[in-house]
């Protein structure tokens, strides 16, 4: 609970930026205001914020250059023309100054006709109550709260609402819907009935907004707590069928001669939630919400086997990367890593179903190479089975696993294996060129490494590759001719 009424507004402006801020705007006589996230998250008390908004009733670029000249540091200027905001740094904070505007939008656009307006047309224009509220930083009245549409009171109540009719609100900029989500997410607030209705109904206008800046909010719901709450909120809205019907697929449960299989959209958003206790790699929690997409193209029924997905983990990681590319996400290291996780989601759990062998561990090592530990959260995640049973024994096999993932690698190596004998001395030993035999061989070793047939030493690696070499008729010439 927040105490609001307690608060001393002075407080956030301790640092001494705002003194300058202020006394600049008086030097050009203009007036100014602290507004938005900074003054929310000050109220929230959720930490030192490194980004401050100020809006001036005026030329926001000309108090942005006074400002710069009256600090010690003499910061670059970064001027955005077309949007008549400027941004400077200043002991690690980045601070923006904006003109208060007034702004009206077009039905096919998200940029608006701007206009000079006062501090009341700039809080109208805003996204929500709680993101409108400003401290003033004009010298007479130096720390007041300017809060016309009662942010104060939703912060308590714990609430995110439209300062205008939100079908206005959600309109003239869609990509506030996602931001109403990810808030909601983000602080736990409740998004009030009549804009929910509102994302609903103008949830096909997200199509206007940049994929880019569909995927930030994403990213912020996905670093969230409690990723599900944003998940089931898009899907709720229909937005998720717009941005990722990969996962709107996977809702529902069918049933065929009384047999059902679990639903995979609830089971993932569980799985989600599951790994961000354990992780905060954000691409290990895409490997999560998309561990299973692969699961609704290969879903079939057969009356012996009843329902299966066999090869989903294939299908679904090259859908990660069709998933990536329609959303311009990074096709580098980061979208490989996640398909690999997808494509290797299964192993550990078929592992941990059975009795746990060390082949069978050193074998997933050798797979997973140095993301093993990645996979083994994943997957311990993975675990949602109500059956308090199963549940303990999957968890207690995941633990044996992890200790012998430990044993194994301190005894065998196998994490980035390279192979005890190289190709070139096969073609040494036997006096032969570049040919099939050499794989053959070099693979009989790595699979009797594996089996735990031999130990991932040279010696037991070259007494094989002899055996091996003369059961394919080759002659190994002696070492000392
Ligand atoms: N804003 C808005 N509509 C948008 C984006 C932003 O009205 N689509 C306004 C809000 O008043 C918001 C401020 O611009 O508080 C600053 O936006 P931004 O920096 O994106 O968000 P913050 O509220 O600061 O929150 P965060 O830093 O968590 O993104």
């Amino acid at each position: 609970m927040i105490e609001t009424y307690l608060m001393n507004y002075e407080k956030a402006l301790q640092h001494n930026i705002f003194k300058i801020i202020s006394q600049s705007a008086k030097e050009i006589r203009v007036d100014c205001y602290v507004i938005g996230g900074f003054v929310r998250d000050f109220i929230l008390k959720r930490g030192d914020a490194k980004d401050i908004d100020v809006v001036a009733i005026g030329d926001g670029i000309k108090l942005a250059k006074q400002v710069a000249k009256n600090l010690p540091t003499k910061p670059k200027v970064q001027v955005f023309k077309t949007y008549g905001t400027a941004m400077l740094r200043y002991d690690d904070i980045e601070i923006e100054f904006v003109g208060a505007r007034k702004e009206s939008y077009s039905e096919d656009s998200r940029n608006p006709k701007v206009e000079n307006g006062t501090l009341e047309d700039d809080q109208n224009r805003r996204d929500f109550t709680i993101n409108a509220l400003a401290l003033n930083l004009n010298v007479s009245s130096y720390g007041d709260l300017l809060d016309p549409f009662n942010g104060v009171e939703d912060l308590e109540k714990q609430i995110i609402r439209t300062p205008l009719t939100p079908d206005i609100t959600y309109s003239d900029d869609p990509l506030r819907m996602m931001r109403a989500i990810r808030f909601a997410t983000q602080l736990n607030f409740t998004i009030e009935r009549e804009s929910l209705h509102a994302i609903t109904k103008n949830s096909h206008r997200i199509k206007i907004i940049t994929k880019e800046r569909i995927v930030t909010e994403l990213n912020k719901i996905l670093e969230s707590k409690k990723p599900s709450i944003g998940f089931l909120l898009l899907e709720k809205t229909g937005l998720l069928d717009y941005i990722m019907p990969e996962l709107t697929a996977l809702k529902g449960i069918d049933e065929v001669d009384g047999q059902r299989h679990k639903d995979n959209f609830y089971h993932t958003l569980e799985v989600v939630d599951n790994i961000s206790k354990n992780t905060n790699n954000l691409w290990l929690r895409w490997a999560a919400l998309l561990h299973d997409i692969g699961k609704a193209p290969t879903k079939r029924f057969s009356k012996k086997v009843g329902w299966t997905f066999h090869g989903h983990e294939f299908e679904g990681s090259k859908m990660v990367y069709h998933l990536f590319k329609r959303l311009k996400m990074p096709l580098n290291d980061k979208m490989k890593f996640v398909q690999k996780m997808v494509f290797m989601s299964s192993r550990p759990i078929v592992l941990a179903q059975d009795i746990v062998t060390d082949s069978a561990v050193r074998r997933l090592v050798f797979d997973a190479g140095d993301y093993v530990d990645d996979l083994m959260t994943l997957c311990e995640a993975d675990i949602t089975t109500k059956n308090p049973k199963k549940f303990h024994k999957y968890h207690n096999n995941f633990k044996i696993v992890r200790e012998k993932i430990i044993e194994v690698e301190a005894r065998d190596h196998i994490r980035n294996f390279q192979p005890p004998i190289t190709g070139e001395e096969i073609m040494t030993t036997f006096n032969i060129k570049p040919s099939r035999e050499i794989g053959l061989i070099k693979d009989v070793i790595k699979e009797a490494i594996l089996e735990g047939d031999i130990p991932n030493e040279y010696e037991a690696a070259y007494r094989l590759m002899i055996k091996e070499g003369k059961r394919l008729g080759l002659k190994a010439i002696n070492k000392n001719d």
